[in-house]
C-alpha cells in the first residue's frame, strides 16, 4: 500500500482551518491524496507520484490539464489589461455568447455564470417565472447542483426509496440538511427513462419545468432509451412545462450542442458548465429568446433577477472562447479523436471482461464511460442500485490508484478521457483493469453482494 506522508501533513494542517480539511466535502475521499500539478492526461501528488487521470476533476478537463492553447489565451487576455469591471458589457463576453449561439441552433441567447449550480438555479427560476407555476420534476439518480430545488435523490439508498414506483414519484430524499420542507413539496423525483411517471406528476401538479441530464452522468453513464428524450419533449408541450436539459457534464464533452444536438431533441432551456472552458470556472444558461428575455422583462414584477459579481470574468471567458476554438479545429477533429480513444477502451475492456468471464458491462458516450459490475447496462438508478457490485467497483478504483491510474474512488463515478490521452495510455489502462479483475476473480471477490453509497460531484 502506498503511503502519502506529505499529503497527510497538508491535510492535517488544513483541518485546523477548513472543516474536515478539504473544501467541498465530496472531494474528501480515501486514499487522502493531495495533488499539486496537472499537465495533459497526467496529475502529480505531493509525494511526486504521477497518475494517468480519468477523474478530470469531475470532468471539465476535456482537452487535458493546462491545455497550452487555452492557457495562452488567458495569459494574453490578462496581459492586455483585462480586468473585472462590473459595469456594462464587454467585447469578450459578446464574442463568447455569439460563438455559442452560432454553433447551437436551439440557443438564441445566453447568460454567463460561474458554476453549474448557479445556472440550474436560474433556469428553474426562469421556468417558474415564465409559466407562473412552482412545481418541478427531477430525476432520481440525477445531479443538478447543490441548491434547494435539486439537492436530492442522487445515489439514494434503496431502503429510503422503497420499491420501484411507476407511474408515480419518489419521496424527496435530501442530500443536504437545511432544505425547508415547504420547498421539498414542490420537487417531484421520478425515475429516468420512465415517461409514465412524468405524465403522472404533470397530471397532478402545476409543473413549471422538468430538469434532467440527457444522459445521467453522475451515476456513471446511464443512457436515455430510444424515444425517451423525444417523449419528454412531447410531454412538455402537452402539459405546458419547460424542458430543461442540464448539460453541465454532457455539454461540450460529447458535442458543442451537448447530447441534445446528438439526440436531435430541442430543450427550451439548456445549461452548460465543466468542459466549456476546460477547467476554468464558467457556466452558461441558454435557450429560446422569448424565455431568455425574462431577464430584461419590461415589467419589473415579471423580470427574473440574474446577477453575480464574477459573471463573465475575463479569465474564464477567454478560456471558454479558446476551448471552443480548439473544439472547432479541423471540423471536429478532437471529437473524432475522443471517440476513437473511447471506442478503444470500450473494445479493450469488453475483450478482457469476456476473456475473464466477469459479469460486467461498459457504458460509454464518446469520451465518458463507466464499468458496471452487472449483466446489463442500467436504465435508471433503481436498476443500478439493485444490481451493481459497488464493493468490486471501489476495490478496482483503489487498486488502480495504487498503480498510478486515477479514477475517483467512489463507485459509479464517470471515467473521463481527455484529448491529451494517447492510444498507449488507453492500452495500459485496459491492461491494468484486466489485471485487477483477474486478481479479484482469483480471490473469489467478483460477483459479491453490492454496497450502496451516497455521493455527488
Ligand atoms: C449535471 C450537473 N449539473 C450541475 C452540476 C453543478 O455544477 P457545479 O458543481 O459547477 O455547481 C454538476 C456538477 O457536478 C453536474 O454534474
Amino acid at each position: 500500500m502506498r503511503n502519502y506522508p506529505r499529503s497527510a501533513a497538508i491535510l492535517e494542517r488544513n483541518r485546523r482551518f477548513i472543516p474536515g480539511g478539504v473544501v467541498s466535502v465530496n472531494r474528501a475521499v480515501t486514499p487522502e491524496i493531495v495533488f499539486v500539478r496537472g499537465e495533459g492526461a497526467w496529475i502529480w501528488d505531493a509525494e511526486g507520484n504521477r497518475y494517468l487521470d480519468y477523474h478530470a476533476a469531475f470532468a471539465p478537463h476535456l482537452l487535458g490539464h493546462n491545455d497550452p492553447y487555452v492557457n495562452e489565451a488567458v495569459r494574453r487576455t490578462l496581459e492586455a489589461g483585462a480586468s473585472l469591471f462590473g459595469s456594462g458589457t464587454t467585447e469578450l463576453e459578446g464574442r463568447l455568447a455569439e460563438l455559442i449561439c452560432r454553433h447551437i441552433d436551439f440557443v438564441d441567447s445566453v447568460q454567463l455564470l460561474n458554476t453549474g449550480s448557479e445556472a440550474t438555479a436560474e433556469a428553474i427560476r426562469l421556468a417558474r417565472a415564465a409559466t407562473g407555476r412552482d412545481h418541478i420534476i427531477v430525476m432520481q439518480g440525477g445531479y443538478n447542483g447543490w441548491h434547494n430545488d435539486v439537492a436530492c435523490n442522487l445515489m439514494t439508498p434503496l431502503e429510503a426509496l422503497g420499491p420501484r414506483r411507476s407511474p408515480g414519484e419518489y419521496p424527496f430524499v435530501p442530500i443536504s440538511a437545511g432544505i425547508p420542507r415547504a420547498h421539498q413539496e414542490l420537487v417531484h423525483p421520478v425515475n429516468f427513462n420512465d415517461l409514465d411517471s412524468v405524465t403522472w406528476v404533470a397530471e397532478r401538479y402545476p409543473v413549471a419545468c422538468l430538469i434532467t441530464e440527457p444522459i445521467l452522468q453522475n451515476i456513471g453513464v446511464v443512457h436515455p432509451l430510444p424515444g425517451y428524450l423525444a417523449g419528454l419533449r412531447e410531454l412538455a408541450d402537452r402539459y405546458g412545462f419547460l424542458l430543461v436539459f442540464d448539460e453541465v457534464k454532457t455539454g461540450f464533452r460529447h458535442a458543442l450542442g451537448g447530447y441534445a444536438a446528438i439526440a436531435g431533441v430541442r430543450p427550451d432551456l439548456v445549461v452548460y458548465g465543466k468542459a466549456v472552458a476546460n477547467g476554468y470556472p464558467i457556466a452558461i444558461l441558454g435557450g429560446r429568446r422569448e424565455l431568455m428575455d425574462y431577464f430584461v422583462h419590461p415589467d419589473p414584477a415579471r423580470r427574473v433577477l440574474l446577477a453575480g459579481t464574477y459573471n463573465a470574468h475575463p479569465v474564464p471567458v477567454a478560456a471558454a472562447i479558446a476551448t471552443i476554438e480548439r473544439l472547432l479545429e479541423g471540423d471536429g477533429e478532437i471529437y473524432r479523436r475522443l471517440e476513437s480513444l473511447g471506442r478503444s477502451i470500450e473494445d479493450g475492456l469488453n475483450e478482457r471482461i469476456a476473456g475473464l468471464g466477469v459479469p460486467a458491462v461498459v457504458a460509454r458516450q464518446g469520451s465518458a464511460f463507466c464499468l458496471y459490475f452487472m449483466d446489463h447496462r442500467p436504465v435508471d438508478w433503481h436498476d443500478l442500485a439493485a444490481n451493481h457490485d459497488f464493493r468490486l467497483d471501489e476495490a478496482l478504483r483503489r487498486e488502480l490508484i495504487e498503480q498510478g491510474i486515477y479514477v475517483f474512488p467512489l463507485a459509479t463515478k464517470q471515467w473521463s478521457i481527455s484529448a491529451a490521452h494517447t492510444p498507449a495510455d488507453i492500452e495500459a489502462t485496459v491492461e491494468a483493469v484486466g489485471g485487477v479483475l483477474e486478481r479479484q476473480r482469483g480471490s473469489g471477490s467478483v460477483g459479491a453482494a453490492g454496497r450502496r453509497v451516497e455521493g455527488k460531484d
